[in-house]
């Protein structure tokens, strides 16, 4: 083996964590090499990017994913037994019940009805106050949105909507935030796995069709229902995502604030646009950094081997920045999605490949409709920014956010522009 061929010596863990997001993205334009290799937590990693990656990440038959993920994860972000965790027909059966449920014009239609119809109420009590953080702003009305048309109870959105944020927030640090995450996810499995028991019990009626009467009612591969935790785990696997929207919410504000001139072409009603508008904030804007799991046996990636149980990386924010798939990549342009929807393995924030078979997200729809449908009416308020707020996004925070949430000040209802007003 030639020495570009052997994992390193010295482990770069603290490089990941020095550098965030940028890590991946900087190690790769510094090799000839098709992919990266690394020592992480001691052991043998490669990065890949690119969509033929995309596609050979995505095969089974090269890498696994259960295994991968480690227990501080699924502590906070994802849950133990979640889907998350799954291969083969345990994973198709259980990814099955997450399609039927969030794929398809009408529960698509249905998450945003329920959302921009709290969106439309808060925005009334947002005028009333002096400042508003949009991130805070956007979780809970995400999180009361969600519960909503998922049939599940809320006595405190607030609180919940603090739970799933801090869950998401969590996972990849050591410090307070990764036990603030834990707390949050052995208070919501409680909470639920209580629910999902009453449900099954007839305490609870659980809408007919809902999140909480399917989810309650789902039968795995083996014929058994969820158990109670795991029932919980997989409602939380709905919930959770959706109000992490707020995210890219935030990341709206941040962008109208940098390009104010899109802010009328995004209040003229044109739904492409809006669209194109979603993909380019998923696309420009930190969040999932890569996904990982183990080759299954020796590989080979375009010449380079992979002995079998090395980590396999896929660089989603790498390769949603790589300039041989964008122009100006770190150009924030929804024009880019206007000429052209992205093709399947091109644009992954959210995972690639395809969706039943893979591991890619069954929320990537809800979130772009979420998007399309808030970052309109997000851009027809009128607003100050203070200039005392910090609106950095350090790379090397992972998950990224907007440090101070984008606060918005004296917010106002905009008067709709004059027909003849509008840009053509
Ligand atoms: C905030 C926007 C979102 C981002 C950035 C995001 C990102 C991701 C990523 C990177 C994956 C992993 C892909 C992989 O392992 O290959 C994933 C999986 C998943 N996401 Fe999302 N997601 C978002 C929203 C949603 C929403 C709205 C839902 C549900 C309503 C959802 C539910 C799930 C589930 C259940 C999985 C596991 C799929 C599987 O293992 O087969 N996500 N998401």
């Amino acid at each position: 083996m030639n020495d570009s061929r052997r994992p390193p010596i010295t482990d770069s863990s603290l490089a990941l964590l020095a550098k965030g997001y940028a890590w991946l993205p900087d190690r790769r334009r510094r090799t000839t090499a098709p992919l990266v290799r690394a020592r992480l937590m001691g052991q043998h990693a490669v990065a890949l990017c690119g969509p033929q990656a995309v596609r050979f990440f995505y095969d089974e038959r090269h890498v696994e994913r259960g295994s991968a993920l480690p227990g501080p994860v699924l502590s906070t972000l994802f849950g133990h037994g979640a889907v998350h965790t799954l291969d083969g027909p345990a994973h198709r059966v259980r990814k099955e019940m997450f399609l039927s449920l969030l794929t398809g014009p009408e529960a698509v239609a249905g998450v945003v009805d329920s959302v921009t119809a709290v969106w439309d109420e808060a925005v009334r009590s947002w005028t009333g106050r002096p400042s508003v953080v949009l991130f805070d702003e956007a979780s809970r009305v995400l999180t009361e949105g969600v519960c909503r048309w998922a049939g599940i109870p809320l006595d405190d959105a607030e609180a919940v909507a603090r739970d799933l944020v801090a869950m998401v927030d969590g996972f990849a640090t050591a410090g307070p935030r990764h036990w603030r995450a834990r707390r949050a996810r052995a208070r919501s499995e409680a909470w639920l796995g209580r629910l999902v028991e009453d449900v099954r019990e007839g305490a609870v009626a659980a809408p007919a069709g809902s999140v909480l009467e399917t989810v309650a009612g789902h039968r795995d591969a083996d014929g058994l229902l969820l158990d109670p935790h795991t029932a919980a785990v997989e409602l939380l696997n709905v919930i959770r995502p959706t109000a992490a929207v707020c995210w890219f919410v935030a990341y709206a504000g941040h962008a109208l604030h940098h390009r104010p001139e899109l802010r009328d072409r995004l209040g003229e009603d044109d739904p492409a646009y809006a669209v194109a508008f979603a993909h380019e904030l998923r696309r420009f804007y930190p969040f999932a950094p890569f996904v990982g799991g183990r080759a299954v046996t020796d590989l080979t990636w375009q010449g380079e081997p992979i002995p079998a149980g090395t980590m396999v990386l896929l660089d989603l924010y790498g390769q949603n920045h790589d300039p041989a798939l964008w122009e100006e990549p770190y150009a924030f342009d929804p024009r880019r999605f206007l000429a052209r929807p992205p093709e399947r393995d091109e644009l992954v924030p959210q995972g690639g490949a395809d969706r039943a078979a893979g591991h890619r997200c069954p929320g990537e729809d809800v979130t772009v409709a979420l998007l399309s449908a808030l970052v309109p009416r997000l851009a027809r308020l009128e607003y100050e920014v203070p200039a005392s707020q910090d609106l950095r996004i350090p790379l090397n925070r992972m998950p990224a956010r907007v440090r101070s949430g984008f606060v918005m000040a004296s917010v106002r209802v905009r008067a709709a522009a004059p027909a003849a007003a509008r840009t053509p």
